[in-house]
């Protein structure tokens, strides 16, 4: 029996329907001439949150299928696209986005979001993703630089007094390992633009961010890179990188009194997305 449990599911969740405004992303669909599209395809779906913001932006019915390695993640999906987006024809199906279940150019569109940084090769990820996409298609492709997320957060910028370069260090040994190990890349946005600019069959690379910026207290942010130290997996993959113990708990502790200097502070709080948009031959 398989007791493991579902891929991403400590990062699922409604905040995800902040990371960008509609009016930002209708804007962006409305300069690059993409809003009629009649097929989508949303690959690792996961609940629906980003596959179901991009499908609310069209009013004629469309068909959208939505592919997850998980069947929890296929079941859920199912609910969140009859919830949010009731209008629109949406089916649900468990494949590896390394070898996307479909045929041969059957979608205008194939969009995922933050699921490159997660796959042992994007490229051929990519590679599948273009070859379902009908030529003059688009791809959709938001990914991180998770690094902005878990180093350069304002609230480390807010107390200058305090030394952070011991967060630096140990985020970038865990990026280093979980990268050599092959678990993905979480800063993948970086190289995202080669990739898609080597592929023979793609024509030209937009690249948007999210607009919206969090106002709120650094405890919030400070507390979830917090418990990021506590989880084993994470942990070990810094110490893989080269990460000693010791420089483990003294981010910790930096962390620690960051929150406590910080207290009662508001600070900003950028989503580090970026939204890649391109264009099949046609
Ligand atoms: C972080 S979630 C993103 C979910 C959704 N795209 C969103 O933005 O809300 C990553 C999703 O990709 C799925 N996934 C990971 N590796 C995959 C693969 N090789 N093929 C298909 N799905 C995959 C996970 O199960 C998970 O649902």
């Amino acid at each position: 029996m398989n007791t493991s449990r579902p891929h991403s599911i400590d990062y699922i969740d409604d905040e995800r329907y902040q990371w960008w405004s509609k009016p930002h992303l209708e804007s962006i669909v409305n300069r690059l001439e993409i809003g009629a599209v009649s097929s989508m395809l949303d690959v690792g779906v996961g609940g629906g949150h980003w596959g179901t913001l991009l499908a609310s932006l069209y009013t004629d019915r469309i068909e959208i299928a939505g592919v997850d390695v998980e069947q929890h993640w296929v079941t859920q999906s199912e609910y969140a696209y009859k919830e949010q987006v009731p209008q629109h024809c949406y089916t649900a199906s468990k494949g590896d986005a390394h070898h996307l279940p479909f045929d041969d150019r059957q979608f205008d569109l194939a969009t995922c979001q933050t699921l490159l940084m997660h796959c042992h090769t994007p490229r051929q990820v990519v590679n599948e993703m273009v070859r379902v996409t009908k030529p003059g298609g688009s791809l959709f492709i938001a990914e991180p630089m998770n690094y902005v997320n878990r180093v350069l957060l304002s609230s480390c910028l807010a107390a200058s007094e305090i030394d952070t370069t011991s967060l630096w260090k140990v985020w970038a040994y865990y990026n280093r390992a979980r990268q050599i190990a092959g678990y993905g890349d979480e800063n993948i946005a970086a190289t995202l633009p080669t990739l898609l600019r080597n592929h023979p069959d793609l024509t030209s690379i937009n690249a948007f961010q999210t607009e919206t910026i969090r106002i709120g207290q650094p405890d919030e942010t400070i507390q979830t890179i917090q418990s990021e130290f506590e989880k084993p997996q994470i942990v070990n993959h810094m110490m893989e990188g080269g990460a000693t113990r010791k420089q483990i708990d003294d981010a910790a502790s930096t962390l620690s009194r960051l929150r406590k200097k910080l207290e009662n502070q508001l600070v900003t709080s950028p989503t580090p997305l970026i939204l890649f948009a391109t264009q099949k031959h046609s």
